[in-house]
């Protein structure tokens, strides 16, 4: 018996032989019949590199000895597959083509296999085409219930082409026709096409190593590592993110930039256990254990133009309330009203930017939702009201378990999800029973169900008359259970115990949730587990609107494909740790891709104590995450802004002041979002796709094509290392030029900065900021005008009642200026006048960066005189406009 670290001379030689002769070895020497080359290899489940042969056969794996000391596995998954046949020809359709399989001679290790398979590809339009592939008979099987939205373009000139191949087996491509380049090719595992009832399994090329995407997990660059064989199992869990362990969400989705600077994207709708191996030569295995193998395919050609249209599929999200782009704070273990206040407090006393104060679990009644504890939070009611008054908003927690425990007649919330029978089940039709924050034992609401919908949508109204709250926060929705499966354990069947596990943390599909055989409405959790959270976004929604009349805030912790329609997510149970500074922007640059805009990580890290200069720098970071927030976990030293005194509250209300500054250019990019599908931030290739250093940038990020944002992410540093693709760049704290683009900068960073540059050719809308938005949003606007190498610059601004209307794009209440700087001139045109509030707005200030010299100054043809320059950088600070903001105006400068 071979054992992997303590190898005998003779191993050795063994090895040496297989490395020559592979084949060889495949008929003996050490190792099982299914030999299979090194880089298709998918390491078994439950093995580790220390497993020896003997137990890799208890494991059902195959056995077959390689290179040592390389993360290449001995014990591995048993596929021998065998492939697909074509029958017949392809049939095409005006709008697709139709493809009919059969399965080649032999079996495999896999129960079920369809022995007939039908691929149908619909041409949906020029850049989304979908390739299904569903058996030709049996029971049907579980597709993910997702809306997919119809294309507004239509499908004449398809920037695609699918070819089909079948010798010696059956293969397809998804190749670009512009160029060529062949986007997704199955020939390269063509022999390990699976098909079975709870094992699929398709390997493809890529045309590229640079792969981004695929989550929920924490990658710790953006761009994928193809040379490691790394393994990412998708299954909705709760677990802090730590590597590539299955962590809230699943994202099947992944983009990819090719060599030339095109982009597509791919979505797998498929929501069962799954996983993808990133293959050394670029190539992706992808395993999922149940559901249909269905991909979307999104041609871009460029990054923004796949995300546009991916969001398009899927839903985008809506906009944002103007609040919920301020700062939010929030901690659990807060433990009274008077630790609450005590952090507000020091928030006020150091003027620091505050528009949402969070409540946590600690704020309930024995944990129950839909209560506060009379005692240690007495008076929050009238808290609440007196944090609005000063224009604070407040958010609070929901989790999904309902406890069991409370006197009948006592816990509305039970008694009428028992009436309306809204749970989870076990196969025997009892509801299933976990344990979660209550002391009791709780039951899993099923969102999935209509009547569930309809309990919840009413008790968070219901839940409005005791808190006036602003927005929702759901969380533990993976769903969360503290026992695994259920009080009485799981059934052993082939949903709980499949033949086939993917590598997720805990080695069950039951561990630290529900038992796979579980029964919802929309099918067995086995099916739907992971779509836990979907389900709940959008009732929540509906209910924090109805229940508030306003537009809301719903934060969600799991997400599937679309959850970006109803929910903002932040990246959950971080670390304060310095490395998850880095991680965060990694996140939050992904979530972008997956159509959540709104996502950020707890600022300052929730599990562990932070220290002053981590959360000092963190502040400065997190002040540019779209979704703003400092939360902390219970037991660890306060963390708020003002908890460590002046210096990180100093540096903390500078940064945030200049967010509140930039808020209307954010709330503009969340705009072109929710109408155009554009990411909100986003990383520097999606600018310049053809720029090999920017493909692996991912320490610094764009506010949308106009701010980039270069924070010190280090210990103990005080400057940055800040790359600049070739382009103007303006330094947004006073005008000055980069000097060297094309080039990595080395810039000065101390403690209390964070460096921040203005990409030429944008104009930036600002307004002066305050303590909180709704006061900013009274003070006179500016513009930020950065121009490029012709002297030119564009921008847009989207400004409406910031929320009062839920939906003010389908009411029309809303303001919309376009803004040009061309030869010389400032044109600003209003293309949308509904938002009246805008003719009392004036706009005072304009920053102008990269301008050549000029004379004189013409506002609206009249000469003008109050402006200077700055001697050094050449920016030029126009002052006291008062231009009405809904008006149309000129500002020209004269050479
Ligand atoms: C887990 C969440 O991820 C965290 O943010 C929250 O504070 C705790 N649950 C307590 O509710």
């Amino acid at each position: 018996m071979a054992h992997r670290l303590r190898m005998t001379a003779l191993a050795y030689l063994l090895v040496a032989v297989a490395l020559i002769v592979p084949a060889a070895l495949g008929q003996g020497h050490g190792c099982d019949d299914d030999y299979q080359e090194d880089g298709d290899r998918t390491g078994c489940p439950g093995s580790s590199h220390d497993t020896v042969e003997e137990s890799c056969h208890l494991l059902n794996c195959t056995w077959c000895p390689t290179v040592p000391d390389t993360p290449i596995p001995w014990c591995y998954v048993s596929k021998v597959g065998v492939g697909y046949v074509m029958v017949g020809e392809p049939i095409n359709s005006p709008g697709g083509v139709r493809v009919e399989l059969q399965r080649s001679a032999g079996r495999t290790r896999w129960d079920n296999e369809a022995e007939n398979l039908v691929l149908e590809a619909e041409f949906q339009s020029n850049g989304r085409l979908r390739v299904k592939i569903t058996p030709a008979t049996g029971p049907p099987r579980f597709e993910v219930p997702i809306e997919i939205l119809p294309p507004a373009e239509g499908n004449q000139d398809p920037l695609y082409e699918l070819q089909f191949e079948n010798s010696p087996l059956f293969s397809f491509k998804v190749i670009r026709k512009a160029t060529g380049t062949v986007l997704f090719d199955t020939t390269v595992g063509q022999k390990n096409f699976v098909y079975a009832d709870q094992y699929l399994s398709l390997t493809w090329s890529l045309p590229s190593e640079n792969v981004y995407g695929i989550g929920e997990n924490e990658q710790t660059s953006f761009k994928h590592d193809f040379s490691a064989n790394k393994r990412y199992p998708l299954w909705a869990r709760d677990h802090t993110p730590e590597g590539t362990v299955n962590i809230y969400g699943v994202q099947p989705y992944y983009t990819v930039l090719e060599t030339d600077g095109n982009a597509h994207s791919v979505a797998l709708v498929n929501a069962n256990a799954q996983e993808f191996t990133m293959r050394p030569g670029g190539s992706i295995n992808y395993i999922t254990i149940g559901g249909v193998l269905d991909f979307y395919f999104f041609l871009g050609p460029s990054p923004e133009n796949t995300v546009q249209q991916y969001t398009e599929a899927v839903g985008r999200a809506p906009m944002p309330p103007y609040w919920g782009l301020g700062f939010q704070l929030c901690r659990y273990g807060y433990d009274s009203i008077a630790n609450m206040r005590a952090a507000v407090d020091r928030t006020e006393q150091y003027d620091i930017p505050h528009d949402v104060q969070y409540g946590d679990i600690d704020i309930m009644l024995r944990r129950l939702d839909f209560t506060y504890d009379p005692v240690r939070f007495n008076g929050l009611p009238e808290y609440i009201r007196e944090l609005k008054a000063k224009g604070i908003k407040f958010v609070t927690i929901l989790d999904p378990a309902i406890s069991i425990g409370e006197p009948p007649g006592s816990y509305e919330t039970f008694d009428l999800g028992q009436t309306m029978d809204v749970w989870v089940k076990r196969a025997d039709g009892t509801p299933t029973q976990g344990k979660v924050w209550p002391d009791p034992p709780v039951y899993f609401p099923d969102y999935s169900s209509e009547s569930t919908k309809e309990w919840w949508i009413y008790l968070i109204k219901e839940f409005h008359n005791l808190l006036e709250y602003d927005g929702l926060w759901i969380d533990m929705n993976e769903p969360a259970n503290f026992i695994d499966g259920d009080v009485n354990g799981c059934p052993g069947n082939s949903l709980n115990s499949p033949p086939y596990v993917p590598p997720i943390f805990g080695g069950t599909l039951w561990s630290f949730t529900l038992c796979a055989d579980s029964v919802q409405a929309a099918g067995v959790h086995y099916d739907v587990h992971s779509l836990y959270g979907w389900f709940q976004s959008e009732p929540t929604l509906i209910g924090t609107q109805e229940g508030t009349g306003k537009r809301a805030l719903v934060l969600s912790r799991s997400t599937f494909l679309g959850s970006g329609r109803w929910a903002a997510h932040w990246l959950g149970d971080n670390f304060s740790r310095w490395s998850n500074l880095h991680f965060s922007i990694i996140g939050m640059l992904q979530y972008n891709h997956f159509g959540v805009p709104l996502s950020g990580s707890d600022i300052c890290g929730f599990n562990d104590n932070t220290t002053p200069e981590m959360c000092q720098r963190w502040g400065q970071l997190g002040a540019f995450y779209p979704f703003s927030r400092n939360h902390n976990a219970i037991f660890n030293q306060d963390q708020d802004p003002g908890y460590f005194g002046p210096a990180v509250a100093n540096s903390t209300r500078t940064a945030l002041r200049i967010r509140y500054n930039l808020l209307p250019y954010l709330y503009t990019l969340f705009h072109l979002h929710h109408t155009r599908g554009d990411t909100v931030v986003r990383a520097l290739w999606h600018l310049f796709p053809t720029d090999q250093v920017a493909s692996g940038i991912d320490k610094q990020f764009l506010w949308g094509t106009g701010l980039l944002i270069s924070a010190v992410l280090d210990e103990g540093q005080t400057s940055v290392q800040a790359y600049f693709p070739d382009s103007r760049w303006f330094n947004y704290y006073d005008g000055m030029e980069v000097q060297t683009p094309g080039q990595t900068v080395q810039l000065q960073a101390p403690l209390d900065y964070i460096p921040l540059h203005v990409h030429g050719g944008n104009i930036l809308p600002t307004q002066d900021p305050e303590r909180t938005t709704l006061l900013a949003r009274n003070n006179p606007f500016g513009l930020i005008i950065a121009l490029d190498e012709n002297q030119s610059a564009q921008g847009t601004l989207f400004y409406d009642d910031g929320g009062d209307t839920i939906d003010s794009h389908t009411v029309g209440n809303y303001y919309l200026a376009e803004y040009e700087f061309s030869n010389g001139t400032l044109t600003g045109t209003v293309a949308q006048n509904g938002y009246a509030e805008m003719a009392t707005k004036r706009l005072d200030t304009l920053r102008l960066m990269g301008h050549t010299p000029f004379r004189l100054m013409y506002v609206n043809g009249n000469p003008w005189f109050d402006y200077t320059v700055n001697g050094a950088t050449g920016e030029v600070t126009v002052l006291h406009l008062q231009l009405p903001m809904n008006l149309a105006f000129t500002v020209r400068c004269e050479p």
